[in-house]
């Protein structure tokens, strides 16, 4: 009875390798975009590597190169320390490596030793990433971005999708953002289940930048887990909770509130960096007229029963007037498991917007007077069995709602356009698409403020799906300016 109930409990205890021939092999390796691609860099690092070894393994090193082997880095870490997790004796070496002062718009390669042994048998790689560039010459930048996601099945349906995406596309991809709750959680089973989280999205985080943002699933021990694994941009300064970025034409800004909801008295510091930041990147429009901002808890989102849909753009209503006031494009969230695409929004309102008469998706969002919300929670992990009770239906600023796995892109295609496809992670389906443009065509029609307002009291009286009402909107549209 004894024997049987050991094997029985034996998953929950975690597995510490110490086989001589792995102790020191790298492992969960991931690349980040450094400090050198912000407004304000602390250093001019421009890519961050980390990798983790069993033993400590005081002389692991990555050797890098450009592909054509133009310009050769052997970087020591430069700073390895053990990561003991919550419980158990169980704990891992993180080594971090920073490459200062790589040519942008390159692709390099990379192996990663774990020892002083040279011969390939001990190396991991080689890994091939393409390092984007914080300046904008005039092409295309993409990024992915989900949340949400760990490595059951439901959510190794997106993972793969993400590895097959880096595999083929990873000169046309400048990063992949997580926005928050990672592997579900980091922390448990003493940190195993974050280790196997890193191990097993290696295939896409070793050759492209993984930029991550904390969710609610990532506060245990005051983010202590989760800040010994990532370091984003001038993480010294903010400890992965505030920071900011260029790629190409595009500013991005990431802000934790749940910082704020643990430590409430946080709120005016973060306040104050990101009206800094914010004000900072709209005065800069003319390098990057594109401002993208994601945080893991949504301000806006249309699930009955959630109470972050209900509350949260009253509880973070500062950090909204920050958003509305200086012109962010586009807001993206997630913790809400859902696909949601709204209209722009000002204080729970529908605000102005250009469209072409017959545009009945809203395909074309043009000249927005606030900014587009896009929940995408849907990435996929072990709590989202679909429930049949779990109405969705979406309020009067809904577009577009969906339970599909699935994850977005968004890409700038010049300083008046920017495409937002959010496609389904099992076939690769588009699910959603818009573009946010800037323009000052006569092409479009504006819908009138009369036609908002009637949005906004249906929106006020119970909310319901847009695309509804959205026929009727158009004929009075026609009548008014044709
Ligand atoms: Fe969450």
């Amino acid at each position: 009875m004894i024997t049987i109930l050991f094997f029985f409990l034996l998953p929950l205890f975690p597995q510490h390798v110490k086989s001589s021939s792995d102790s020191c092999t790298p492992q969960q390796i991931h690349i980040a975009l450094s400090d050198a691609f912000t407004s304000a860099p602390t250093s001019n690092n421009t890519i961050k590597a980390i990798f983790h070894t069993i033993e400590e393994c005081s002389s692991a090193y990555i050797s890098l190169k450009t592909s054509q082997g133009s310009q050769k880095i052997t970087a020591k870490a430069v700073n390895s320390f053990q990561a003991t997790y919550s419980s158990g004796d169980y704990s891992t070496y993180v080594h971090i490596f920073d490459f200062p002062q790589l040519d942008y718009s390159q692709t390099y390669e990379y192996y990663c030793y774990g020892t002083d042994d040279t011969s390939l048998a001990k190396a991991q790689g080689p890994f091939e990433f393409y390092l984007p560039s914080p300046n904008y010459a005039g092409q295309e930048t993409k990024v992915v971005m989900f949340a949400d996601m760990d490595v059951t099945d439901q959510g190794m349906t997106t993972v793969n999708r993400l590895i097959d995406l880096a595999e083929n596309n990873f000169t046309d991809i400048s990063a992949f953002i997580h926005v928050g709750d990672i592997a579900y959680n980091l922390e448990r089973m003493a940190g195993t289940r974050g280790d196997k989280y890193m191990r097993t999205v290696q295939d896409f985080t070793a050759v492209m930048p993984y930029m991550i943002t904390a969710g609610n699933h990532e506060t245990e021990a005051n983010f202590s887990n989760f800040n010994m694994r990532f370091k984003m941009p001038n993480f010294d300064q903010s400890q992965n909770h505030y920071y900011s970025y260029n790629i190409g034409n595009m500013h991005f800004t990431s802000f934790n509130l749940d910082l704020i909801i643990e430590y409430p008295n946080l709120e005016k510091y973060m306040l104050n960096w990101l009206k800094q930041d914010l004000q900072q990147a709209n005065s800069n429009r003319e390098n990057q007229p594109w401002i993208i901002v994601y945080t893991h808890r949504p301000f806006y989102c249309s699930r009955p029963r959630d109470a972050s849909c209900a509350s949260n753009s009253e509880k973070f209503s500062d950090f909204e007037a920050l958003l509305v006031k200086y012109g962010v494009d586009l807001v993206v969230s997630g913790h809400v498991h859902f696909y949601e695409r709204m209209l722009p929004i000002k204080k729970g309102k529908i605000t102005a917007f250009q469209v072409h008469l017959d545009d009945d998706n809203f395909n074309e969002i043009v000249n927005p007077q606030s900014p587009i919300y896009v929940l995408q929670g849907m990435a996929g992990h072990r709590d989202d069995e679909a429930d049949p009770e779990d109405a969705y239906e979406g309020k009067a600023w809904t577009v577009k709602v969906s339970k599909a796995y699935s994850y977005l892109a968004v890409s700038s295609q010049n300083n008046t356009h920017l495409l937002v496809e959010d496609f389904q992670s099992s076939d690769g389906g588009l699910v959603d698409y818009f573009y946010v443009i800037k323009s000052d065509e006569e092409t479009y029609t504006r819908l009138a403020y009369e036609n908002i307002d009637e949005l906004n009291r249906r929106l006020a009286s119970n909310g319901y799906q847009l695309r509804n009402s959205l026929l009727t909107l158009l004929f009075v549209c026609l009548y008014i300016f044709v």
